[in-house]
């Protein structure tokens, strides 16, 4: 449709028929048939389901296509609905949780990814996904870090900006893509004490310089929708929030699309305490410019009302309906209202074997290697016993793989008996994934108890480990324990786990980790007593296939990580770009008590950010700068050559940091700036130089400019956020 088209077709509708399109139901309201339950609790009327604009978390080509027809038949203006879904890390071929796919630090390998998801997803019908997940995390005891890319905004706005032009490539029409929703906007990721849906106190400078980058990089890349965050901001909640989606968002970073609010965040303005009723909490998000309702009758059962009463003026209520057309519009429906569904597709596409390979590139370029005494990976071939709850599991998606069959995914058992060298290897459980004390509540249902004689368990794999050259303990969380509601107040690994690692470093030393995870953990006694550790998230489908690979040497692990393992849960949150404070704590610099330390335990995580070994090692030459001194109009190019010093071909990943030694606010230790991903062969030395713009050195100023100040700034390039391989230049005007 031409634009004058669309624009006839909006002053066609009638002010229900509007409504209708800023209402967004579940697909089971549907399936229901008849308002009972749920939507008849919600109290909407069977208008408001043959109005609505858009049914969530349904698919399915057959299913959609039916679904579409019906409706559009049955509509006034045959207007077709938009199908969303939580594509979040694939859809039937999963792939790592978002938190891992950061540490590959390949933006492109990551956009594949996305666009191998919305291949899949178009082909069963869904028009939007709601990712990416551009919410900046510091602590590990917030659930949903494993959707995020981690606490550093440069890289965390690389991986949304990617997985936006994955999602929707270069226009939104073009066949097996999707419209992507960016979320959630603004500041989820720093819930006071890492609980899920708690207050978030973000000072208006700390959200502009930390966490607003990732969204706007995002929005930059054309996401076609926004979604509101479920916390408040200056304490008001965002769906709520003019100042947040008017100013910020629309004005200033530019973001023309479509907001949607998070499920029934709508109703919950009245939990947050500043809508006293519905009416007030429609009148205070449509002002807000929260253009669709996602899941709560607020929006459908009181708008009209309010236009009526002339509260609210229908030309907010046009705008927003405005921007649900143009989407529904750029996606083709009113041509193609099924768009990519199609029901041979999905038998050939979904889960097809090109998608589960770069599952499986993904996998292994995702994993870190966080130790490796001894060079005990990688194996030989069937050296090692395999023990523990993750050796024959295939829980290997994440909390969010809601579309994914759990029988489609390999565990790391079926890759062992697919190999000769490894087919006869034994396989032993040892222990529970929890503790039976503390059962984990599933997301979509309740999970029965793991049924296990502990005792005999652990004697079993005490024998099997006495007897092995080398055991693999294949350890870590349950899945269920990281995602949405699922915030843990102790980062430690169960109980049952960490006595099965004592019961076999008892007897055997050679230990080496694998650890499956949607977040960092306190993995002090892995660090203890594990002589490699392997950290391998939730690798998805192609888990057990992409471990296997990298256990025996096949693949090579250079994955770093996008977040900093805690040193314990005490030391959350903590993050590599902090600010320095009056009293910095170095031992031996400032000894003592009246440093900015804890008593009990050191400042530094256990593992920082951009950490990563492999099985070849590395050098990085000093910094060479091109100039010591650099103007607003000119740039640095700052090198390093990096050599391969080991025997195994491997990537290494060159991380810039930047550091602003004054300012007219006090600026972070270090800022990530820049990476770059090299392959190297034995032997191989490579160049690299980096452009140092100003650009880079800009940040909000006393006065709130973006902008840079004169001065002194130190430049580190090296393999993790620790390095102190520096170099000093100067900023003059
Ligand atoms: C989550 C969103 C998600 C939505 C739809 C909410 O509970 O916070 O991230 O996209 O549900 O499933």
């Amino acid at each position: 449709m031409n634009d004058s088209e669309l624009r006839s077709l909006l002053s066609d509708l009638s002010l229900e028929e509007k409504i209708g399109q800023l209402t967004q139901l579940p697909g089971y309201f549907q399936d229901a048939g008849t308002i009972t339950g749920p939507a008849g609790d919600m109290g909407l009327t069977q208008d408001d389901l043959r109005l609505a604009g858009s049914y969530l978390s349904i698919i399915g080509a057959e299913k959609l296509k039916k679904m579409q027809t019906e409706f559009m038949a049955q509509h006034p203006h045959h207007i077709p609905l938009l199908f969303m879904a939580d594509i979040i890390n694939g859809y039937r071929t999963v792939f790592p949780i978002p938190l891992a796919q950061a540490c590959t630090f390949n933006p492109e390998l990551i956009e594949e990814s996305a666009a191998t998801a919305a291949r899949e997803a178009a082909a069963s019908g869904i028009h939007v996904t709601f990712s990416p997940m551009a919410d900046l995390v510091r602590d590990a005891r917030w659930g949903r870090v494993m959707e995020s890319a981690g606490e550093d905004p440069f890289l965390s706005g690389q991986v949304a900006a990617a997985m936006v032009r994955g999602y929707q490539g270069s226009d939104l029409n073009e066949h097996g893509r999707i419209a992507s929703c960016l979320k959630h906007f603004a500041g989820y990721g720093a819930p006071e004490g890492g609980r899920d849906y708690n207050t978030v106190e973000l000072s208006e400078r700390t959200l502009r310089e930390d966490y607003l980058p990732a969204y706007q990089a995002a929005v930059d890349a054309g996401c076609a929708l926004v979604m509101t965050s479920f916390n408040t901001l200056n304490r008001i909640p965002s769906a709520a929030n003019e100042w947040l989606l008017r100013e910020v968002l629309r004005r200033e970073m530019g973001f023309d699309g479509m907001i949607i609010s998070d499920w029934n965040a709508l109703q919950e303005l009245l939990a947050h305490g500043i809508a006293q009723d519905q009416p007030e909490a429609a009148f205070l998000a449509l002002r807000a410019g929260v253009d669709m309702d996602m899941v709560s009758p607020v929006y459908a059962r009181n708008l009209r009302e309010l236009v009526e009463q002339g509260k609210v003026p229908m030309q907010w209520i046009d705008e927003s309906v405005w921007r649900v057309l143009t989407l529904k519009n750029r996606l083709g429906l009113f041509e193609h209202p099924f768009r990519d569904a199609d029901e041979a597709a999905e038998k050939t596409l979904l889960l097809a074997e090109e998608n589960r390979r770069m599952a499986r590139r993904c996998a292994e370029q995702s994993f870190v290697l966080l130790r490796n005494e001894e060079n005990l990976l990688p194996l030989s071939g069937g050296e090692a016993v395999f023990i523990g709850p993750y050796a024959d599991n295939a829980l290997l998606n994440g909390a969010w793989s809601i579309f994914a069959d759990d029988l489609d995914t390999v565990s790391l058992k079926a890759a062992l008996q697919r190999r000769p060298q490894t087919r006869n290897v034994s396989v032993i459980r040892g222990c529970t994934l929890s503790d039976p004390e503390h059962p984990v509540i599933g997301f979509q249902h309740p999970l029965p108890p793991e049924d296990l004689d502990a005792e005999a368990a652990l004697a079993e794999a005490v024998q099997a480990a006495k007897a092995a050259e080398k055991v693999v303990l294949c350890l870590g969380e349950h899945r269920e324990c990281s995602g949405e509601a699922a915030s843990r107040g102790d980062l430690s690994l169960p109980r049952c786990q960490l006595r099965l690692l004592d019961a076999v470093a008892a007897v055997n030393p050679r230990i080496i980790v694998v650890l499956f995870t949607g977040r960092p953990l306190d993995i002090r006694p892995l660090s203890e007593k594990a002589g490699s550790i392997l950290l391998c998230w939730l690798p998805g489908t192609e888990g057990g296939e992409a471990v296997l690979n990298t256990l025996l040497g096949e693949n090579n692990p250079g994955g770093k990580l996008s977040m900093s393992f805690p040193y314990c849960t005490g030391q959350a949150p903590v993050h590599y770009n902090h600010l320095n404070t009056g009293r910095p704590w170095k031992l031996g610099i400032l000894d003592g008590r009246f440093g900015s330390k804890y008593q009990d335990i050191p400042n530094d995580p256990l593992y920082p950010f951009g950490y990563g070994l492999s099985y070849t090692t590395f050098a990085c030459s000093p910094v060479t700068l091109s100039s010591s001194c650099m103007t607003r109009s000119s740039s640095i190019h700052a090198s390093v050559s990096v050599t391969n010093t080991g025997r195994r071909a491997g990537t290494e990943t060159l991380q810039l940091y930047i550091r602003d030694l004054s300012g007219s606010v006090a600026r972070p230790v270090r800022e990530l700036k820049g990476f770059r991903r090299i392959f190297l062969a034995p032997g191989e030395s490579r160049t690299v130089t980096f452009t140092i713009t100003e650009e880079m050195l800009r940040f909000y100023t006393l006065s709130m400019d973006y902008a840079s100040e004169c001065g002194d700034f130190d430049v580190f390039i090296g393999s993790d956020s620790r390095t102190d391989n520096g170099a000093r230049f100067t900023l003059t005007e």
